[in-house]
């Protein structure tokens, strides 16, 4: 049985809702094992477009979608996303979706500190979405986390919620904010509690029962490497672990379960949000890139920065993730540029290094080392072979496969399903 496991191998946005969607329609169960609905996954079938934040992207095509451990749930955002989708004809039930029940919630107060943090920032914002993911997972490793299966006991929740507020009355003292109101929260969760407990699940269990009957689970890694909370561009990071890694733990299953890790890879590189980027182009090349990628947050619509390809941050996100082999998406951005840059390596202070240090102070600093190669004539867009793509498109294609030392899985030509160059099935691998 190969299980696959999908991430993001950049900055997020790297084009994983396609490649998962795509996965998703061979797969018997999908999971999502971190993140929250900070995520964007943007699916197109056919003339259908579906945005999803939080749920699987497994339930567009009716498969067993499974919201794992390691997400932070807001149960407002997953009603109000699972009646767009109810709305757009998609079916979902407690068969084919399963939420942990040991998921920990987001509550209106997390979103509120998250907001009033990042506006006392200053010029040190993080640029979060806003949802309340940090500060919901701040409450989770604090052990003060409301979790769904505590929803089915909202009577007894005494002592944690005393715990809660009185975390969250000091912080928001500091803000010369009111205290939570706690009666207003238990009524909001009393009134929610019904429709997200209808999906809660034991769901290590769930995933034990579909793994023995030999079922190809995909697990749906949001965000990307260069966001992980430890081994991204620290303190400009979100709040989980976005390593491949995090699929076992985050969901319940071994490490053994993870199999084909698939690292998703954009030709350029795109971040939103604060935080340093080597390749970063502020110039009319940059706007370029972001106009022809279209190049705004499916959650938040912000504008992304755009910048050439950076093959030493793509390497250290393959080696760190375990990356067996790479999707290389929206190629056709690159079409008809007379010169194309990959960074190979970065200058410091007069060194010369192969990899992003840890230092946010060095991460600011360092010069990417270029290396630039004829660009190509004629499109990339719609390929479905390689003998569809200009010879020039190849070489750029092999040059990046070559120094980020991780082989091309898929080449995505456009966002539609079957526009797709398959190299090597990572369900058969
Ligand atoms: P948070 O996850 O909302 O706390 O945001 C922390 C950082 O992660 C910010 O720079 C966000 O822009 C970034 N981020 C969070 N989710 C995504 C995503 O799905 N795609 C790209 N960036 C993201």
């Amino acid at each position: 049985m190969a299980n696959v496991t999908v991430i993001g191998a950049q900055w997020g946005d790297e084009g994983k809702g396609k490649i998962v969607d795509w996965l998703a329609s061979r797969a018997d169960a999908v999971v999502r094992f971190q993140g929250g609905h900070n995520a964007g996954h943007t699916l197109v079938v056919g003339d259908q477009v579906y945005k999803l934040s939080l749920l699987p992207s497994g339930i567009v095509t009716g498969t067993l979608s499974i919201i794992g451990n390691g997400v932070v749930l807001d149960p407002w955002a997953l009603k109000a996303e699972v009646e767009k989708l109810t709305a757009q004809g998609v079916e979902i039930n407690p068969d084919n979706f399963a939420l942990a029940d040991n998921c920990p919630l987001i509550l209106p107060l997390h979103r509120d500190l998250d907001g009033l943090r990042e506006a006392a920032a200053g010029t040190g914002k993080i640029g979060t979405t806003g949802r309340g993911i940090g500060p919901a997972y701040e409450d989770k490793v604090g052990r003060r986390a409301i979790r769904v299966c505590d929803l089915a006991h909202l009577d007894t929740l005494g002592s944690q919620l005393d715990r809660l507020c009185a975390h969250h009355d000091a912080l928001r003292a500091g803000f010369g904010q009111p205290p939570v109101d706690r009666d207003a929260l238990v009524a909001e969760l009393r009134e929610i509690a019904p429709f997200v407990l209808q999906f809660a699940q034991v769901v290590w269990k769930r995933l034990q029962t579909v793994r023995k009957a030999g079922a190809r689970v995909l697990f749906e890694g949001a965000q990307g490497v260069l966001l992980d909370v430890d081994h991204g561009t620290y303190p400009f990071v979100t709040s989980s672990n976005t390593v491949s890694g995090t699929a076992s733990a985050g969901s319940g299953l071994g490490p053994a379960a993870t199999g084909f890790v698939l690292g998703i890879v954009k030709a350029y590189t795109t971040r939103v949000g604060s935080g340093p980027f080597p390749t970063e182009l502020t110039d009319a090349t940059g706007q370029k890139l972001g106009e022809r990628g279209h190049e705004f947050g499916t959650v938040t619509g912000r504008k992304r920065r755009c910048g050439w390809f950076d093959a030493v941050l793509v390497r250290q996100s393959c080696a760190i993730s375990g990356v067996t082999g790479i999707a290389l998406t929206k190629l056709d951005v690159l079409d008809g540029f007379e010169k194309v840059r990959i960074c190979t390596g970065y200058r410091l202070r007069g060194k010369v290094l192969d990899y992003f240090p840890s230092y946010a102070g060095d991460q600011a600093e360092v010069e990417p080392i270029y290396e630039e190669m004829d660009g190509w004539h004629g499109t990339t867009a719609g390929a479905r072979s390689w003998a569809d793509l200009p010879a020039q498109a190849i070489k750029y294609i092999q040059r990046v496969q070559e120094l980020i030392e991780t082989p091309v899985a898929l080449v995505s030509t456009s966002p539609e399903r079957d526009d797709t160059i398959l190299v090597r099935d990572p369900f058969l691998d």
